[in-house]
């Protein structure tokens, strides 16, 4: 079966992609089944070094294992140092997606490169304090900007409506770039409050791990449903 990607998703689609972290790690593969089962299509996968972020997480071994009982598209973010030194292991185990940190990369072109050989798609985040101007000279050349909207880390913590203007300005930029295709990924704190501010300011894919791992007696298509409405509040 050919699993979905981000260049066979339209950017006029709104989807959220649930993040693995928030999880029960000794049920993952439950877990991950019920949101495939749920019709969830992309897998959002936290890669954490203890450097540069505090924390550590999801290795390689772990993305390699999930690998086998899922076909969703797994969109690995990387919150590593020298990011490029891991991109053929994660894409070996199974990723389908990567995103790096422009904060995180001695050569962000060089990282885009070689992301590309491994033949699956790129994306760049950036951390809260980092501007959009940032990315203008690579964005014909990106699959998807993610604005991170708490500082990357932990899960669990509060959005940050001030990223909104990140958005909208990259929103107008998608316009005018050749990859009319790009796709706006925003990160933390989204739930069923926050998400149709993202949505407003243009994100079109929703990272999502408390609000919808941990919500309220384990139901997570209950959750979708919530966030799906909260995120089209015009729609249906
Ligand atoms: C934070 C991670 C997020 C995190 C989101 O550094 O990048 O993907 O899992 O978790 P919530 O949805 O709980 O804010
Ligand atoms: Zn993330």
């Amino acid at each position: 079966m050919t699993r979905p990607s981000f260049t066979s998703i339209s950017n006029a689609e709104k989807l959220i992609a649930p993040s693995l972290l928030a999880a029960d790690f000794a049920c993952l593969k439950s877990d991950i089944q019920a949101s495939e089962a749920a019709g969830v299509k992309i897998l959002h996968i936290d890669v954490m070094d203890g450097h540069f972020v505090p924390n550590l997480s999801i290795g390689v071994p772990i993305v390699a294992g999930i690998r086998g009982i899922s076909d969703q598209l797994f969109d690995v973010h990387l919150m590593i140092t020298n990011p490029i030194k891991y991109i053929a292991p994660f894409v070996k185990a199974g990723a389908d997606h990567i995103t790096f940190h422009i904060e995180s990369a001695d050569d962000t072109m060089e990282t885009i490169k070689e992301i590309r050989k491994s033949n699956v798609t790129v994306g760049i985040s950036l951390k809260p304090k980092t501007s959009p101007e940032l990315l203008i000279p690579y964005l014909d050349l990106i699959d998807m900007v993610l604005v991170m909207t708490v500082e990357p880390g932990f899960g669990g913590q509060s959005f940050m409506n001030d990223m909104m203007s990140k958005v909208e300005f990259l929103r107008k930029r998608v316009l005018d770039s050749k990859k009319k295709n790009m796709h706006i990924q925003v990160d933390g704190g989204i739930d069923m409050k926050t998400i149709g501010t993202a949505s407003r300011a243009g994100a079109n894919i929703f990272v999502a791990g408390t609000s919808v791992f941990k919500f309220k007696d384990k139901i997570q298509s209950s959750a979708l449903s919530l966030l799906k409405e909260a995120c089209n509040p015009n729609l249906g």
